[in-house]
């Protein structure tokens, strides 16, 4: 039997900062620089040289945000501003004493904000707490400062916006559009200085049209939620110590209009009990493309302070597994710089409807100096090309012509080569899963546009490479369809055979902890304090650890610190892991010595996705995981990987991206990162189709199985082939009427059976607390395998159904093998 550590007090008495927290930052500001997106340049206005003055306005310039709120936050020890980034790079803020008085006006309106909560709250249970403080976000208060000309010609303005779990945004003033203040205060601005930079601090997409108002902003930085390190990584692309390289992972429409499903979108069409997802697979740039919308701002843009150049050196076959690019890039400027490179494919659509194209490979540069240059590979296997027929229910290669587009962005990617195959090719045959009860109306194509288009592929047929493929060299996937139960963990069915029913009940769920009296939502745990909970100590008899779960995705999300009295540790209101503790005022009065467990505070999801470099997204994955092994968790809750489906979902900052490729890369890279510490986990999240947050615990999504496949399964698919995260986490929604979380087809047939994921799964917090159809034993019986935090009723609800019969306990055994595989792995034990 392995021997289990014995826990001690988490963190640290040191006030110091660590050696690991000072490379947390590092990683921090490198992913963030990396991440942050120019949208615009003219003039040259940036980069602008350092000890320049700068005039610095927008509420949001010392108060920056630097992530999103909820479950998504992270306690971190300071994070550094606009203003302070700019001040550390030796920038002369001209109206700096006007800057600092901007952070007395933004701390009164933060304490207004949690007084308010706090009195909205009071005598309220966990739950309710959770709706009235989501429904509720801090917004940022007008700044009412005068704006009047300084010493310098150059004028900053940052503009902030947050959001988090357990609402959506809307599209309105303050929100995802600007204020009249706002629109007022840039005015005013433009007619000061000559040259004005506008930075945008805020997790998601935004409508900036006011800003086409102005000739002089000839600059526009997406900082997004940067981090803790923000400030400096702005800084150093202001300064051009950083070269831009972010590229975007969303599309931005003129106006919210544009973009698909805008109308009937979460609360717009007042129904937040059913989302129907009418647009099928086209979703984000897939939509655009498709039916050629104009957008402001493409998919994959981003600019660079250097230029390149791309040549297309050919295409070659990769023999029965698919076709592989050279692209030579040449550093055509004057400064060093990275540039990335994404090859988009158009498929044939002679049967099944097609998006025009989608990204099938990318790849970033390493630093390039002038005059440099590097020959790419990029890869494209079969399986990018497929798309799922339902009426053949498997996934499929259409006999034509396939047309590879290489670019920097999708706008600016031209075709280069093309692939014929001769005949059709059904690479995988799967069951149906998740069948909608209807069919579900879906856009069409438009058809004019895709008959020109075929004939302008037809075209480049004779004029570019064209490698053909025989339909017979590519090999064929058969998909065994095994049960629950046959999916058992097998060496672990010894330890699982000698536990007691009670104890393979209590492992079926995670410790209550704190969820018994407290919130069941993400502070449950007791061990180490604000992590989001643990799994059953019932069984140390029996080797079987409980572990700790904390949440991400934006870095580690735990109490900042805690105090310990007469050797035990002092209980503080689960609000204090929210908000950096600013929701329990007077904890400073608690007694007793101060436990610090201070974690990195990376750039959210979205930024990191901009960075499209799998690399400095391991690094990432791996120094969150060193803080696991050192404050003792052994699953991290994140990534958050659901697709941004439309820009008013109120978690779209912890999410990577519309396209489930780069979500799946990205997400499958973080993995990498974080296992490659022994002992540590991922937990891919929210599985599946999670893509709104109003009624996110009763709402139903209800779309095609084609798109479910193709978009929202797409991603997890991808992460758990390529890198097998340890855990994956259900949503708390339904899917065409079946809750994630009871969810058999997506549990066991896709995750398990179609996609080889081998690791345990769980659900969202509280997911069992919403009424008969999702249930502790509905969970056991889809193959999800372990409740969370976990309550008294779960236990009651599988006691019943195991008495009945309706429970088998060869599904409960199942379930608890896998959790047993899990806890084995982790690094509560001695070695
Ligand atoms: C969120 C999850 C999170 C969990 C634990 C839930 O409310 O949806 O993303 O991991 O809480 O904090």
């Amino acid at each position: 039997m392995r021997k289990i550590k014995k826990r001690t007090f988490t963190g640290t008495t040191d006030t110091a900062v660590s050696e690991r927290e000072k490379l947390g930052m590092e990683i921090a500001r490198e992913a963030a620089a990396a991440g942050i997106v120019l949208l615009k340049n003219e003039n040259n206005v940036l980069p602008i040289e350092k000890g320049s003055k700068i005039a610095l306005y927008g509420i949001g310039a010392a108060n920056t945000f630097k992530g999103g709120t909820g479950s998504g936050d992270v306690n971190e020890r300071q994070s550094v501003s606009v203003f302070e980034g700019l001040k550390n790079a030796g920038f002369i803020i001209t109206n700096e004493e006007q800057v600092r008085d901007s952070v007395k006006l933004y701390n009164k309106a933060r304490e207004d904000w949690r007084d308010d909560i706090l009195k909205k709250c009071e005598g309220k249970g966990g739950a309710e707490f959770f709706i009235i403080y989501s429904t509720n976000p801090f917004t940022l208060p007008e700044n009412k400062q005068e704006i009047t000309k300084t010493d310098t010609d150059t004028a900053i303005y940052v503009i902030s916006r947050i959001a988090g779990e357990g609402a959506d945004r809307h599209n309105k003033k303050g929100d995802f559009q600007l204020t009249d203040a706002e629109e007022k205060e840039i005015s005013a601005i433009c007619g000061l200085y000559e040259k004005v930079v506008v930075v945008l601090n805020a997790g998601r997409v935004m409508d900036v049209s006011p800003l086409d108002k102005h000739p002089n902003i000839y600059g526009i930085i997406n900082l997004g939620q940067a981090g803790m390190e923000g400030g400096n990584a702005l800084a150093d692309i202001v300064s051009g110590a950083v070269n831009p390289s972010g590229k975007l992972t969303a599309t931005w429409a003129y106006k919210y209009e544009d973009y698909p499903n805008a109308a009937e979108f979460s609360h717009n069409n007042g129904n937040v009990n059913e989302e129907y997802y009418n647009e099928g697979i086209y979703v984000g740039y897939r939509y655009f493309d498709s039916f050629d919308i104009p957008v402001r701002y493409g998919y994959g843009f981003g600019l660079s302070y250097t230029e390149f150049s791309l040549e297309f050196k050919g295409i070659q076959e990769d023999k029965g597994r698919g076709v592989i690019l050279d692209v030579n890039v040449k550093n055509t400027g004057k400064v060093a710089g990275r540039e990335v490179i994404q090859v988009y494919a158009a498929c044939p659509d002679e049967k099944l409807a097609k998006e025009r194209r989608r990204l099938v490979a990318f790849k970033k540069t390493k630093l390039l100096s002038p005059g440099e240059e590097i020959c790419l590979s990029l890869d494209v296997p079969f399986e990018r090309l497929t798309s799922y027929s339902e009426n053949e229910s498997g996934w499929c290669l259409e006999k034509g012509l396939y047309a590879f587009y290489v670019g920097n962005s999708l706008t600016d990617s031209a075709p280069q080569a093309l692939m014929e195959l001769d005949k059709d090719v059904i690479t995988e045959k799967t069951m149906h899963i998740c069948k909608p009860e209807k069919p579900v109306e879906e856009y069409k194509a438009d058809l004019k546009l895709v008959e020109g288009r075929r004939t302008e592929i037809k075209r480049l047929a004779g004029t570019l490479p064209v490698v053909s493929i025989k339909a017979e060299s590519i090999a064929v996937k058969e998909i065994k369809y095994l049960s629950n139960e046959e999916l058992a963990a097998v060496k672990e069915m010894e330890i699982v055979k000698s536990l007691t029913e009670e104890q393979l009940r209590r492992l079926a769920t995670g410790d209550p902890g704190r969820a018994q009296e407290e919130s069941a939502l993400g502070a449950a745990g007791i061990s180490v304090p604000g992590s989001a909970a643990e799994t059953s100590f019932c069984a140390e008899d029996k080797g079987i650890a409980g572990i700790v779960l904390a949440d991400g995705p934006a870095g580690l999300r735990l109490n900042r610190y805690y105090f310990v009295r007469d050797g035990k540790m002092v209980p503080i209101s689960f609000m204090f892991s929210l908000e950096g503790g600013l929701l329990v005022p007077d904890v400073d009065k608690t007694e007793g010595e101060r436990y610090f467990q201070n974690c990195t505070a990376f750039p959210v999801g979205t930024v990191l996705a901009q960075t499209w470099d799998e690399e400095v997204v391991k690094k990432v994955g791996c120094h969150v995981a060193k803080e696991m092994v050192e404050l003792g968790v052994t699953l991290w809750l994140a990534p958050g990987m659901n697709i941004q489906r439309n820009p008013l979902c109120g978690r779209n900052f912890e999410y990577y991206s519309e396209d489930p490729f780069i979500t799946g890369k990205i997400a499958a890279a973080m993995t990498e990162g974080v296992q490659s510490v022994k002992g540590c986990g991922t937990t891919i999240k929210h599985f599946a189709c999670n893509n709104n947050e109003d009624n996110r615990m009763g709402c139903d999504s209800i779309l095609s199985e084609r798109a479910l496949r193709e978009i929202y399964l797409k991603g997890f698919e991808i992460a758990i082939k390529e890198a097998q995260p340890m855990a994956i986490m259900t949503s708390y929604n339904k899917i065409n009427g079946i809750h994630a979380a009871n969810n058999y087809d997506l549990c066991t047939n896709a995750a398990r059976n179609e996609f080889g994921f081998k690791g345990m799964i769980m659900t969202d917090w509280a997911t069992t607390h919403n009424g008969p159809d999702c249930t502790a034993a509905g969970c056991m019986r889809a193959g999800n395998d372990v409740v969370m935090p976990g309550c008294e009723n779960d236990q009651v609800n599988l006691s019943t159904e195991l008495a009945s019969g309706s429970l088998k306990k060869a599904d409960l055994e199942a379930c608890v093998s896998r959790l047993v595989r899990c806890v084995l792995q982790s690094n509560e034990y001695v070695e």
